[in-house]
């Protein structure tokens, strides 16, 4: 099934998206929008709102704001989970010792894991919300769903 995601490199790997956006040519997403830009607290604390009252909430708001974003529409197929995929899992150290090649595992902060230089939507919901959030002003017309 195909499906669109949000990929979001994250201020402190927007050096490396040369490198980040390589690997998503290689994985066979197809790019359908892109947008560099440095989200505002308010921005930010509305992107990340289901963490809102969380112990790191405001470390992670901290953390989004510290510098630009660039934020891609993926689409492919089985887009949500193959980009999840590609990122490993959330902490940085896990994803070292349990997928060593994927992006957090090579582009994550070694001294801080939830400094994991990208992020992906995790759910169909948030795909369309996430989309929305960044991209506003773009009408995409309804993927063809079917198993
Ligand atoms: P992301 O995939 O962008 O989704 C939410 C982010 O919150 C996550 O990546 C991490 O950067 C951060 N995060 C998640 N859990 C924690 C935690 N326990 N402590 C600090 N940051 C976290």
């Amino acid at each position: 099934k195909i499906q669109r995601t949000l990929a979001l490199i994250k201020p402190d790997a927007i050096d490396k998206s040369p490198e980040i956006e390589k690997i998503i040519l290689e994985e066979g997403f197809t790019v359908v929008d892109r947008r560099r830009v440095r989200l505002t607290r308010a921005e930010a604390e509305e992107f990340y709102g289901e963490h809102r009252g969380k112990s790191f909430y405001n470390s992670l708001v901290d953390y989004i704001t510290s510098g630009e974003v660039l934020a891609f529409i993926l689409a492919g197929d089985d887009a949500i989970n193959h980009w999840r995929r590609v990122l490993g899992p959330t902490q940085v150290s896990r994803a070292r010792h349990e997928a060593p090649g994927s992006i957090r595992a090579r582009f994550g902060n070694s001294n801080n894991d939830f400094h994991n230089a990208a992020h992906g939507s995790d759910s169909v919901n948030s795909a369309q919300r996430e989309i929305r959030f960044f991209f506003p002003d773009l009408t995409l017309e309804p993927v063809l769903t079917g198993e």
